[in-house]
């Protein structure tokens, strides 16, 4: 990871959570209101309040516009709540926050999804639906979601938004009840024309006394289970795969096996994530209930500093240091420590220990970015790219919420050829180690050949590459050719 000291930073690497001025991107819900009530939802608690639910009017929309756009945000997940409830406001939100340039997903059940709203939400600048469906099998849906017909409502709506050319990912919360269901429920996205599905393990809400208890838990056997069902999943159906809430590395063990499961880490300890509730306040993680401020009556910048605590490591569990991968893994979720021992700076119910991992992850760039570099091939820094000026060093988003960090040098340079359209080679790079600074620019996605024939041709390699953790940069190992 990124020293703080700016003689110790290579040019492209991971951002030092402590020195990002905002996050990289917000979860904002539109709504407290819901028409499910999951027994599992973190936040099922602002069901329970007498006051009626909570919900932003597009004024508020554009009053938080301008204070994301001020702070350099790169990305906005329109969540809640159902976000459907409150649809005027979803889709001002959406053409709001793309015209400003702003990208944006929403996070939905999608039961109240019909075509005539998917045509709008779609011409408003709609992309990407998260969904949430827990199980095939409707009983243990329903279950798990407080609904009875559910499943029924939640397939078509996938079904709705497909037909509208709008792209899906599932996510399943794993837990007891549904810990089986993997592989089938992996099949049925497959059916209905989703991407991906998510298998996400279930993180107790801060409510919950004593999990055990309950059935909103999944021990270590049945979560080795759950990620031999997602393989076959990824196998058998061809949808990517993977989850929500990072695992501990040492958990995985094969990190080559896992490699979908390594990367995400924790978004309020990376300072990726701030969620905003729908009367302002806002929280590092999803799962917290402590508010850290109000973004309506302060910056979002000061907030964020307020949530400091989450990235200067003190929530690291004490047992993890010394190990390798703490920069990527972050002790797992601090969350699942906190519901399951009491306390943030705990065990993640998954930790096995430093030396867990026996198989490393090592990201590998494939010989043809390296031939293509050599042979003074030219490169385009396309418009997607967005640039955020840190103190000392450049935030980059390479689309959605994938940002590393930059040496400032580097990033004017390609802020310049992304300015004028001009295309650029090898020869023209002024950095250290220029072969490397520039492949490792194009397999994180940061920088496209100028030949359609080679671009498609490296595509794979640099879908991965775009949203691998930047923490796993300084490990990537450059294959030669061929
Ligand atoms: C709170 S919901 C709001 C959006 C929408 N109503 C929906 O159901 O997708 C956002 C996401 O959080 C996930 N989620 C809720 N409770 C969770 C928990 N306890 N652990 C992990 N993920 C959870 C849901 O599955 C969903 O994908």
């Amino acid at each position: 990871m990124m020293g703080s000291d700016p003689a110790s930073r290579v040019p492209c690497d991971a951002f030092d959570p402590k020195l990002l001025s905002a996050p990289i991107m917000i979860n904002l819900e539109l709504t407290s209101g819901c028409n499910m009530k999951c027994r599992h939802c973190y936040n099922f608690w602002r069901g329970e309040d007498a006051a009626p639910a909570a919900g932003l009017e597009p004024r508020d929309i554009d009053l938080l516009a301008e204070k994301i756009l001020a702070e350099g945000v790169f990305h906005v997940v329109l969540t809640g709540g159902e976000p459907l409830l409150r649809f005027d406001t979803l889709v001002y939100a959406l053409k709001r926050f793309t015209e400003a340039g702003l990208s944006t997903s929403v996070n939905s059940n999608l039961m109240l999804l019909t075509a005539g709203k998917a045509a709008r939400l779609r011409d408003a600048g709609l992309d990407h639906v998260l969904t949430s469906l827990n199980s095939r099998h409707a009983e243990t849906n329903d279950y798990m979601v407080n609904s009875k017909g559910a499943l029924e409502k939640i397939k078509r709506g996938v079904k709705t938004a497909r037909a509208a050319d709008i792209r899906v990912s599932v996510n399943m919360i794993v837990s007891e009840p549904n810990k089986d269901h993997v592989y089938e429920t992996g099949r049925l996205c497959a059916e209905l024309g989703a991407q991906r599905l998510f298998a996400t393990r279930l993180v107790p809400s801060v409510r919950v006394k004593d999990v055990r208890a309950t059935d909103l838990r999944l021990e270590k056997r049945a979560a080795r289970e759950v990620l031999a069902q997602i393989l076959a999943v990824k196998r058998d159906f061809g949808i990517g795969v993977g989850t929500l809430i990072s695992y501990p590395l040492c958990f995985l063990e094969d990190l080559e096996l896992y490699e979908d499961f390594v990367g995400r880490g924790c978004p309020a300890q990376r300072g990726n994530r701030m969620c905003v509730g729908a009367d302002g306040s806002a929280r590092a993680c999803t799962h917290e209930e402590r508010s850290y401020g109000n973004v309506f009556t302060q910056g979002i910048g000061e907030v964020f500093q307020a949530m400091r605590a989450w990235r200067d490591g003190g929530y690291l569990h004490g047992e993890c240091a010394g190990c390798a991968y703490l920069g990527v893994c972050a002790s797992g979720c601090r969350s699942a420590a906190y519901a399951y021992f009491g306390e943030l700076s705990g065990p993640d119910p998954l930790f096995e220990g430093v030396g867990g991992v026996r198989k490393p992850y090592k990201p590998v760039l494939p010989g043809a970015i390296l031939r293509a570099i050599d042979a003074g091939e030219r490169f385009v820094a396309p418009e997607r790219i967005r640039f955020r000026q840190e103190d000392g060093f450049t935030t980059v988003n390479v689309r959605w919420a994938n940002a590393f960090a930059l040496d400032s040098g580097l990033a004017a340079f390609l802020r310049e050829k992304q300015r004028t359209g001009e295309s650029f080679c090898l020869a023209d790079l002024r950095s250290n180690d220029p072969r490397r600074d520039l492949a490792i620019l194009i397999f994180k996605d940061a920088v496209e050949p100028l030949d359609a024939s080679l671009r498609a041709s490296i595509s794979g390699a640099v879908a991965k590459g775009c949203s691998l953790d930047p923490s796993l940069l300084p490990g990537l190992e450059i294959a030669e050719a061929p």
